[in-house]
């Protein structure tokens, strides 16, 4: 049994992935934010929601996703719902016309993605996530660009919670297999000590048992504190260990539950589950 914060048990108080409060991180940037959380508010929302891409038509209705403290949020849907379009919403990608994103209490709507890392959003985006022609170890160390402190402790928890990655840590990322470079992906994000953890469909095109490996992985890190909204293609697989879950179609949320509610849900399963 390793030392690592992501292999504690659930309650455990080690969030040493996470922040110090106070840390430098946190001091960064704090001007362009106002206090406008909504009581009860989620930690991280995108709070209905409404845009497109340029002078495109709108993609999101009024679409809201969120994520809990030490939670797992999992968005699940058909192809073309606009679930990686909500993502990069939230992550500041694209013109949110109407509606808002608050992280922590604060409104970052305005804010460019790389302001967004600074606050504390950890992204994986669903295609191009890792830099190929570069090594493990590099991918980790431009995941840590931000950082100005000695990030070598979050390495090392990342090789902690990934043992593949230390082994091939001076191979080129591009000759890795499908499961491996998603743990690439997942490290590099980690590797700024997010606040929130953003993933978009962390499990394509790997076979059932990665799939089970790396879904165990996640919510290991969802136990240290992070919150995780997650895209997933594999509905049922997701939804089992989803505490919170959003159906997207067309752009609008068509189900919202804990995923055992959705899971338990006739229209879901017959529209969504294959009966
Ligand atoms: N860069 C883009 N510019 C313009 N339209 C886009 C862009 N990316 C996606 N779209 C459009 O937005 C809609 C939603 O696409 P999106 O990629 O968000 O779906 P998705 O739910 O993630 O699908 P998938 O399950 O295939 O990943 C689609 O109609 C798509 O054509
Ligand atoms: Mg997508």
């Amino acid at each position: 049994m390793s030392d690592s914060p992501y292999h504690d048990d659930r309650g455990n108080k080690d969030r040493s992935i996470t922040r110090e409060p106070g840390s430098t991180l946190d001091k960064v940037d704090r001007r362009s934010g106002n206090s406008t959380a909504k009581h009860g508010d989620p930690f991280l929302i995108g709070d209905a929601m409404t845009g497109g891409y340029g002078k495109g038509p709108d993609i999101l209705h009024s679409c809201t996703i969120a994520a809990e403290k030490g939670e797992i949020a999992v968005i699940v849907g058909p192809n073309g719902a606009g679930k990686s379009t909500a993502m990069k919403a939230v992550f500041g990608m694209l013109n949110v016309n109407d509606g808002a994103v608050r992280l922590d209490g604060e409104d970052i709507t305005h804010l460019s993605p790389q302001q967004r890392v600074v606050k504390g959003m950890g992204f994986v985006p669903q295609t191009s996530n890792i830099f190929t022609s570069m090594t493990v170890e590099e991918n980790l160390e431009m995941g840590a660009f931000i950082r100005r402190d000695d990030f070598r402790d979050t390495m090392a928890q990342v090789y902690d919670l990934f043992p593949i990655l230390k082994e091939k840590r001076n191979q080129a990322a591009g000759e890795l297999s499908g499961g491996q470079r998603q743990q690439v992906a997942v490290g590099r994000a980690l590797m700024t000590k997010p606040k929130v953890l953003m993933l978009d469909e962390p499990t394509a095109g790997v076979s059932p048992i990665v799939m089970d490996e790396l879904f165990d992985r996640i919510i290991e890190v969802a136990r240290t504190g992070i919150p995780i909204l997650m895209v997933e293609q594999n509905a049922r697989q997701a939804l089992e260990i989803a505490d919170k879950a959003y159906v997207l179609v067309q752009g609008r949320n068509a189900h919202t539950g804990t995923g055992k509610q959705l899971l338990a849900d006739p229209e879901v399963r017959r529209s969504f589950l294959g009966g």
